[in-house]
């Protein structure tokens, strides 16, 4: 039932503010300014004695691991990685018992993701998993985890279980902050900010009919640019993945750094960029970028806590704090993504030659 929606795709992102609401309930600890992760089964000591954490997805998933590992890196100061699970089982790695592995997957079926699980096992790692699917065969191999709690997701293209990973991975960063160094002042001030999401997911949605707008008028592009750096980077991946897979155009991530090291060359009026530029202390050298881009006549669409000048144009999202800008950011690229598919007449649900869980190697 789509609920007067015209495809799974809309009805999952329009469903984000309560699924994250419902990630976050009961989990929240105020008297010690930290989450409680009732299946996590990592004890205090076992937390602390953590000395590095890789976190292993494909696809969505896999970007939803790199802005989990940035969390965990800031928040709880433990080196942390993100890696595609297939790359990971291919590359006979090196497999450390003071590392905590996290095995991210909505569907928990994944296959690459479930082999490299028993390959981390069989050599006696410690393997949690980040899933929502309950009783999934990740969710049964792992030690202990996480349940996103997204509810069920139907359209191939993974919307809303994507932004509550990132969520999930702000809980586990804020408890394993909490058990290290973090202090109670920052951990009541992401608390704050994670209670401020639903409210922010909705006020991006309500700005539906300017991203329409602005999907319009992108939609004639062959192929799109899209930039971020550091925090903003998986974003950028992220929405770049979202807008291949449902509308066909061709769209290549990049840092925004690394911007002058080849992909400039590609910048022209036809090659539209997207950029991620959050209100953090990389504002100045993210502007930077978008005058290189001008200075090349490319057009610009912007993803921004306030307008940029720079920018053709300026979706303007709601801030929060610098650690969970990210969970919001690529929000309204996923109504962008939808909106240009739809203008295409593209088969939003059921993308070509992709399954929903893709069970084989
Ligand atoms: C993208 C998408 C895929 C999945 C990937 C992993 O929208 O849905 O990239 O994220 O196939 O699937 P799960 O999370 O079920 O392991």
């Amino acid at each position: 039932d789509m609920g007067g929606h015209d495809t799974y795709m809309h009805k999952e992102i329009h469903e984000q503010a309560e699924a994250v609401d419902r990630a976050l309930r009961g989990r929240i600890d105020d008297r010690f300014s930290t989450v409680h992760l009732g299946g996590l089964n990592l004890d205090a000591r076992d937390a602390r004695a953590v000395r590095r954490v890789k976190i292993l997805g494909c696809g969505t998933s896999y970007h939803a691991g790199q802005i989990g590992a940035q969390m965990i890196e800031e928040l709880a100061r433990i080196p942390a990685d993100a890696e595609p699970a297939s790359e990971f089982r291919y590359r006979n790695p090196v497999v450390d018992p003071d590392t905590l592995y996290i095995a991210v997957s909505q569907s928990g079926e994944t296959y690459d993701v479930l082999a490299a699980v028993q390959e981390l096992k069989r050599k006696g790692a410690r393997v949690l998993g980040l899933v929502n699917v309950v009783g999934s065969a990740i969710a049964r191999e792992t030690d202990g985890g996480i349940y996103v709690h997204a509810g069920p997701e139907v359209c191939v293209v993974s919307t809303k279980c994507f932004t509550n990973m990132v969520v999930s991975f702000g809980l586990l960063a804020l408890h394993l902050g909490r058990t290290r160094d973090l202090s109670v002042a920052d951990g009541k001030r992401i608390i704050e900010g994670l209670r401020k999401l639903p409210g922010q997911i909705e006020e991006i949605l309500a700005n539906e009919e300017q991203i329409e707008k602005l999907a319009g008028e992108y939609a004639d592009a062959k192929s799109m640019m899209f930039i971020g750096r550091v925090r903003g980077y998986p974003v950028a991946r992220e929405a770049s993945l979202k807008l291949k897979e449902v509308s066909y155009i061709h769209a290549e991530a990049y840092p925004a750094s690394e911007l002058k090291h080849g992909p400039l060359a590609l910048i022209e009026p036809a090659m539209p960029t997207v950029a991620i530029v959050p209100d953090d202390e990389l504002l100045e050298k993210n502007r930077a970028a978008l005058e290189e881009i001008k200075a090349r006549s490319g057009r610009i669409l912007a993803v921004a806590h306030q307008e940029q000048e720079k920018a053709d144009h300026t979706i303007v999202v709601p801030k929060n704090e610098d650690e969970l800008d990210a969970i919001l950011m690529g929000i309204p690229l996923q109504l962008f993504a939808y909106y240009t598919a739809k203008a295409m007449g593209r088969d939003i649900d059921k993308p070509r030659n992709l399954a929903k869980s893709v069970t084989v190697e």
